[in-house]
């Protein structure tokens, strides 16, 4: 039986082959690599499809947050309250520019922010909000905003699984101060390789991160503060370009097929993704749960299907963040999603067929799924 991968990333090159490999080709032949033309097109595109100002390259969604929060001035002796389930950098991020990561639960049908417990963590320290549009669902962000405005605080949007999504008709990483994409081979609209950009409708900030990505200067070796070394290069720019003239379709092959996963599970002991009415979702995952995973997992693979765990250990539990006493039972919510949820394949090139394969084996041993799972 043929596998079913959790994502097709060959087959999507396969898709676009003759429009990529022009596409690198000329970089090849243009013998210009970091920062050109090609870069420069895409933080053009890029801004234009977010609705921002400005989009600056960098080297990745990492690289994004931690420039970012550094042309926001975020250092040592700030807090900066971050989900307390989302991908390690998030978190990351924040204590690589110094500042202190404060942990605020998330909602158990979208895994984004609780708006009521971020408000609760806020200090006199705090300093930003990032909320995180996990798996492609965003944030509840007016309130959030509202939240932000009431204490003066900044708002970063870690956008790395949200291209494409729309909030109330507008897309995320352009709704905060800053916004911040990931390009990471297997994102939405993933590179070749690393890459990331932030988003702004703010110059000086824009201008900030254009100096923080070479060293800190404006003039070639002439720093004005100390930068890094984190660009986009034409490689990735090129492929980039040419993906980001099909990520309206590829998402929307994404919401048809999540769909299509929702009408074959709905009687299921399942507990399937949700999305709020005034969202547009872009299911850069596929997160179901189960309180038999381990079970589940190991039936998938048996019979050929990939799944994958997101994310098994939520951040204030793991190893860099021990020194800040956090116990287990702190986030009950975000502990239970990491114990239960589980990822089924979804990308834009499955068919129909591979929908109906990976709902037979569910129908085979899915049980009662955890409580969080239903909607409030
Ligand atoms: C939520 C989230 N934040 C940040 C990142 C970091 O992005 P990158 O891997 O490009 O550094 C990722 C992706 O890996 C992510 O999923």
């Amino acid at each position: 039986m043929k596998k079913i991968p959790l994502i097709d990333l060959a087959g999507q090159y396969r898709s676009i082959k003759e429009e990529i490999d022009t596409a690198v080709q000329n970089v090849f032949d243009s013998g210009h690599f970091v920062l050109g033309p090609n870069v420069a097109a895409l933080e053009k595109e890029i801004a234009a499809y977010t609705g921002t100002e400005y989009a600056v390259g960098v080297a990745s969604g990492t690289d994004a947050l931690i420039l970012g929060l550094k042309a926001l001035g975020i250092g040592a002796g700030d807090e900066v309250i971050v989900p307390a389930y989302t991908f390690f950098a998030s978190v990351g991020s924040v204590m690589q520019v110094g500042a202190t990561p404060v942990f605020a639960e998330v909602r158990p049908d979208t895994y984004c922010f609780d708006v009521k417990s971020v408000a609760a963590k806020i200090t006199p320290r705090t300093k930003a909000i990032m909320p995180v549009h996990l798996y492609g669902h965003p944030t509840d962000m007016d309130a959030l905003l509202d939240l932000a405005k009431q204490h003066n605080l900044y708002v970063i949007e870690d956008n790395a699984q949200g291209i494409g999504a729309e909030y109330k008709g507008r897309k995320t990483g352009s709704l905060g101060d800053i916004g911040c994409l990931s390009f990471f081979p297997s994102k939405n609209l993933g590179g070749f390789g690393d890459g990331g950009m932030i988003t702004t409708n703010n110059s000086e900030l824009a201008d900030k991160v254009r100096m923080l990505r070479t060293h800190g200067w404006r003039k070639k070796y002439d720093p004005e503060f100390l930068g890094y070394n984190s660009r986009l290069d034409e490689l990735q720019a090129a492929i980039l370009r040419v993906k980001l003239r099909h990520i309206d379709r590829w998402n929307e092959r994404r919401r048809e097929l999540a769909a299509e996963y929702g009408r074959q599970l709905a009687g299921l002991n399942v507990g399937l993704p949700y999305a709020d009415s005034d969202v547009n979702h872009v299911y850069h995952l596929y997160i179901i749960r189960v309180s038999n995973r381990s079970e589940v997992e190991q039936q998938f693979k048996q019979e050929g299907i990939d799944t994958a765990v997101y994310y098994p250990i939520p951040p204030h539990l793991t190893k860099p963040c021990q020194a800040m006493g956090y116990a287990e039972g702190s986030f009950p919510i975000s502990e239970q999603a990491s114990k239960e949820t589980l990822a089924i394949p979804i990308f834009p090139e499955m068919t129909d067929e591979q929908v109906q394969r990976v709902v037979s084996v569910l129908k085979k041993c899915a049980t009662p799924a955890s409580v969080f799972a239903a909607k409030e």
